[in-house]
């Protein structure tokens, strides 16, 4: 299928809506977790085992990467063992920089191992420009010079060394890379203004399991004593809070009632609360979290997405399309990236009304939603659609479920198993 004309999409979710979503769903590990450990593994120069590991396209492409890189890679199911021991390459190209993003964590561990990095510099992406200006200044702060030319940086240092380190934004992969960078230099690394996901506490946890000394994580100051090697960790990644708010918002838009397995909490802490204010009762359990939404919600939405623990941008999309299926009215600002309502003008299609001002979405007025044929754009505004399909009367048609796949494991056998009607075409 064609969008408009410029874009084939062959594989797609066919979903008829109307149905209570009800049941229990089990997370799989979190997609920004497997991303930055992956590449910390290469600093390792040992055996990584990794388990709980998300089978998702991005997982599939970093392990990848890693293999081009001279790693050895073998997987079995969610059970990825790297060993590092091994790098042939420093260079990561302007193509897969732009495919996938999150190569550029590569360039801190490239440089310890290597003493040289060459990066493509990354053009801008569906949801902003997402430049990789922080990430490099951190690296040139802990030693690196920097070339750069025309779609490339080339980095290079003997041995990095530690620095008091303030971050202009609390980005997270910055934040992941200087972690993995400054785990082997000489001396203190202080790093403030640091993101604090527990993405971040993650990352963190791999690294000293593996032998490195840092502190902090989950803080503003993350503090990281240069070890001078690191050795083979076996870690399980924590469950992913994305997927688990994902299907929060699933719940919400259809009336449903769902255990979600192993959800923690206190990772999705401001998701709740804005859920719970338009009605919906959530509890926590012995091993996750419990959302039921009996009734129609209610109330005037007004959410602003921030670095955790604020409403994080990664669910500001599925919340907006629950809104929008409940036919309710309010504002929904986004102060992370860009361009991140390219799905909007989709929902819109369904029978929403939201208008897009700069960085705000005017949700103006209540209709609830039909079916339709729609374009994902993006990972995260794939996943608000066919939470809006889910909900709306009729079948709708969501083309671009590759996007969906590089962060979901198996979303439509999971919403199945809830009592939704969705299957997907391939081709
Ligand atoms: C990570 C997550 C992504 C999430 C985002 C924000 C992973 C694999 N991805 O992305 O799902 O949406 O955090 O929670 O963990 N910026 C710069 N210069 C830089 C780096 C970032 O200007 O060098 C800007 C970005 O363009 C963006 C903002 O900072 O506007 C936040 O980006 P950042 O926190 O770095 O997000 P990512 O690590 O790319």
């Amino acid at each position: 299928m064609a969008n408009g004309g410029s874009e084939i999409f062959l594989d797609t979710y066919h979903i008829r809506g109307g149905y209570y979503l009800n049941g229990e769903v089990a997370l799989s590990g979190a997609k920004n977790s497997v991303l930055p450990i992956f590449a910390a593994s290469v600093v390792t120069g040992a055996q990584s085992k990794i388990v709980n590991c998300p089978e998702i396209s991005d997982s599939e492409n970093m392990r990848d990467i890693l293999k081009m890189l001279g790693c050895s890679v073998h997987k079995d199911g969610g059970t990825v063992v790297i060993d590092s021991a091994q790098i042939s390459a420093h260079t990561i190209g302007e193509k897969l920089m732009s495919t996938m993003r999150s190569s550029v964590f590569l360039a801190g561990s490239l440089l310890v191992r290597c003493g040289i990095a060459e990066i493509g510099k990354p053009g801008g992406c569906k949801i902003g420009a997402r430049p990789i200006d922080i990430h490099i200044d951190m690296l040139k702060a802990l030693g690196a010079e920097a070339e750069e030319n025309e779609g490339r940086v080339v980095l290079k240092a003997r041995k990095l060394k530690g620095a008091q380190l303030t971050l202009p934004f609390p980005s997270v992969g910055a934040t992941e890379n200087t972690i993995i960078a400054a785990s082997c230099a000489d001396g203190e690394t202080v790093l403030s203004n640091a993101a604090r996901e527990p993405e971040i506490v993650d990352l963190q946890d791999f690294l000293n399991r593996c032998g490195a000394k840092i502190k902090g994580a989950g803080t503003h100051t993350v503090t990281i004593e240069g070890v001078k090697e690191l050795h083979a960790a076996e870690y399980e990644i924590i469950p992913d809070r994305i997927e688990a708010g994902t299907f929060m918002c699933m719940a919400a838009a259809t009336k449903g009632e769902i255990h979600i397995k192993n959800a923690r909490p206190a990772h999705l802490e401001t998701v709740s609360e804005a859920l719970e204010a338009l009605g919906c009762e959530i509890r926590t359990t012995q091993n996750g979290m419990w959302i039921k939404q009996s009734k129609p919600l209610r109330g005037t939405v007004e959410i602003t997405t921030a670095p955790f623990p604020g409403f994080p941008t990664d669910l500001q999309p599925q919340f907006t399309a629950a809104v929008c299926a409940a036919g309710l009215t309010g504002v929904v600002r986004e102060k992370i990236f860009e361009n991140r309502f390219g799905y909007a003008k989709e929902l819109n299609k369904m029978g929403a009304a939201i208008e897009i001002c700069g960085k705000n979405a005017i949700i103006t007025r209540g209709h609830l939603l039909k079916g339709n044929r729609v374009v994902a754009e993006d990972l995260r505004g794939g996943a608000a659609l066919v939470t809006a399909a889910l909900a709306a009367e009729g079948d709708s048609i969501v083309c671009g479920t590759e996007y969906i796949k590089r962060g979901y494991f198996s979303l439509d056998k999971k919403l199945r198993l809830l009592g939704a009607e969705i299957k997907e075409h391939n081709g």
